[in-house]
């Protein structure tokens, strides 16, 4: 069902949903030491989601008769000048997985796998919302500059996000 390269490719991208969980839950903490809870939990909740979609790939790769290959990474950033800094760093992490992500659609697409291009594209949508999203705070962020009662209302919205697992989504 998978030529060597698409497997190759799609495993490796597994690797980076897992790690985007793994680096979100790593500014959770630096957010949760900064005092900002708010902004901590909504870091949490976006882990959550990315360990959903590393679950994603995993259960495609198995229907589609491939083999799972889970890969180590190196440590996430834990430390941050800012919340403006990690804010920039989280969009252009956002940045490389919609890259990745576009890539491994030309390799299905060169592969004429359909069911890859269809799983896929969920994962295409997705990566325009969480731009938009990581954007928003960051052009927030950036209106707020040394206004602390402007983080705190900041850190009042972002807290109310909660976390929708994907079988509840519409
Ligand atoms: Fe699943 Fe934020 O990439």
């Amino acid at each position: 069902m998978f030529s060597k390269d698409l497997l190759d490719a799609m495993n490796e991208q597994m690797k980076n949903e897992f790690f985007s969980g793994y680096l979100y839950q790593a500014m959770a903490g630096y957010f949760e030491a900064e005092d900002l809870p708010g902004i901590a939990s909504w870091m949490r909740v976006q882990a959550l989601e990315e360990l959903t979609h590393g679950e994603k790939f995993f259960y495609f790769i198995c229907e589609a008769g491939g083999r799972t290959d889970l890969r180590g990474f190196d440590a996430p950033k834990n430390d941050y000048k800012s919340p403006l800094d990690c804010f920039e760093y989280s969009l252009k992490h956002e940045n490389f997985v919609t890259d990745s992500i576009n890539k491994l659609m030309d390799l299905a697409r060169g592969d004429n796998n359909h069911a890859a291009q269809i799983f896929l594209q969920w994962f295409v949508t997705e990566q325009v919302e969480e731009e938009a999203s990581f954007g928003l705070i960051l052009k927030k962020l950036q209106r707020i500059g040394d206004d602390g009662n402007g983080l705190l209302r900041l850190d009042e919205e972002l807290g109310q996000r909660v976390f929708v697992p994907p079988a509840a989504e519409a």
